[in-house]
């Protein structure tokens, strides 16, 4: 079934054939099993990163593919049509900390972390929030302290995707010092490396969805980190980390259209397949428009997302598109993920079926990398500011 209103490429179309076919090999067959077990093969990492999938936006200078934003979400969708898990670690990883480096990075920093992680042999992961610092990002509370040619950090981190098995983590820390707070513009952005002392994985969450996907706290306890580490200007970081989630959340938004496709084509089959009354449940007017109200909004969450992403190759600011595509994807997501148990019935509330994994995957999307509300209140606030 197509429903891109937006031509893909031929190249795209490859990759998008490629991608699905890897998917259903290797994390279809398997994604049950690690939702169940809360965890996924590194295995599965290692083979995506031989595609090129950990990668794709970064050049070829770096051992990336060099993609356009619009051909990674692409990709994106379908490793999220197969288990949203591994998406997230894919999303985070390709999003935030490889285009980090990638922008504020020096050459040596560069040239020290982005081949690795194109190849998939380190995995990336993004630490910004805090136990008291979850919206409010900017109230974070870590702190880094310059001695020599070291920063000192010490806090806790919470909610770190991919946070135990990451190679390589930026972590946003206070510069400033407590005399002299300096808000949004005290922060600093590090990257930092399990091997360094003072680093301490902590908490791994026990999720209603997403189970696959580790997530922990991190623990820095007077953990020293060289001064080389620190990314582009000690007082940026915030500002670092609010341009990459512009690019993060796009990926958050694919990884809804695909969970909510899944789901989508899961109910389509089924309701040929189920009769009751005589006849296959797909022949009754109530279930078509059910089908006909979810294609309808995941092809309008899809159009949106690959306006944004092309609004983001177009150079300039993309917080609103972002977040607007965020905002609709993963609300899209949660609705049809819930038409889909609708449909299924009681079939669709045991784990025997696939649409209560889907639905318990799908409500995170309206949390992480900010929450539907903060994604209306930046939409807001730049329609105020165009006014
Ligand atoms: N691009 C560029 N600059 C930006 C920006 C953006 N998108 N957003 C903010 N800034 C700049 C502002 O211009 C401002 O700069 P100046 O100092 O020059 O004025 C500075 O950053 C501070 O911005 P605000 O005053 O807007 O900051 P705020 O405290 O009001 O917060 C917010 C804004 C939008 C609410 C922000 O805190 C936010 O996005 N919160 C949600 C946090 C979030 O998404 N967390 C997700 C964590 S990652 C995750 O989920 C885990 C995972 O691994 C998947």
């Amino acid at each position: 079934m197509s429903w891109a209103l937006i031509p893909l490429t031929d190249e795209q179309r490859t990759i998008q054939a490629m991608v699905r076919d890897f998917a259903r090999e290797h994390i279809t067959p398997c994604a049950a099993q690690w939702d169940r077990e809360s965890h996924f093969e590194r295995g599965v990492i290692d083979e995506m990163g031989k595609l090129g999938l950990l990668g794709m936006m970064l050049p070829e200078a770096h051992d990336g593919l060099g993609l356009d934003t619009c051909t990674y979400l692409v990709a994106l969708e379908e490793i999220a049509a197969a288990d949203a898990s591994i998406a997230v670690a894919m999303s985070v990883h390709n999003s935030l900390p490889t285009q980090m480096i990638l922008r504020w990075g020096t050459e040596a920093q560069q040239q020290l972390w982005l081949r690795p992680m194109a190849r998939g042999e380190f995995l990336g992961a993004f630490a910004l929030s805090e136990p008291e610092a979850g919206s409010d990002a900017a109230s974070l509370r870590v702190q880094a302290v310059r001695e020599g040619d070291h920063w000192v950090l010490n806090g806790v981190k919470s909610w770190v995707t991919n946070g135990g098995t990451a190679d390589v983590i930026i972590a946003m820390a206070r510069t400033d010092t407590p005399d002299k707070r300096r808000g949004a513009r005290g922060i600093g952005a590090f990257v930092i490396t399990p091997d360094l002392p003072g680093f301490k994985v902590g908490k791994k969450e026990d999720k209603m969805g997403l189970r696959a996907s580790p997530t922990v706290s991190l623990i820095f306890d007077n953990m020293r980190v060289p001064a080389t580490n620190l990314l582009g200007e000690p007082g940026s970081g915030f500002v670092y980390a609010m341009q990459s989630l512009d690019n993060g959340r796009l990926g958050i938004a694919a990884q809804a259209v695909g969970i909510a496709r899944a789901a989508f084509e899961h109910s389509a089959r089924y309701a040929s397949e189920r009769k009751q009354f005589g006849q296959s449940i797909n022949q009754f007017q109530g279930i078509q428009f059910k089908l006909a109200d979810m294609a309808t909004r995941i092809a309008a969450s899809r159009a949106l997302l690959y306006m944004a992403a092309a609004a983001k190759d177009r150079g300039g600011s993309n917080s609103q598109f972002s977040s607007m595509s965020k905002l609709l994807a993963s609300e899209t997501a949660m609705w049809v993920t819930t038409q889909a148990m609708q449909i299924f019935g009681g079939y669709g509330y045991i784990t025997e079926y696939p649409v209560e994994k889907l639905f318990r995957d799908a409500k995170i999307t309206e949390i992480y990398e900010g929450t539907s509300e903060i994604q209306r209140i930046v939409i807001a606030r730049e329609l105020y500011a165009q006014s």
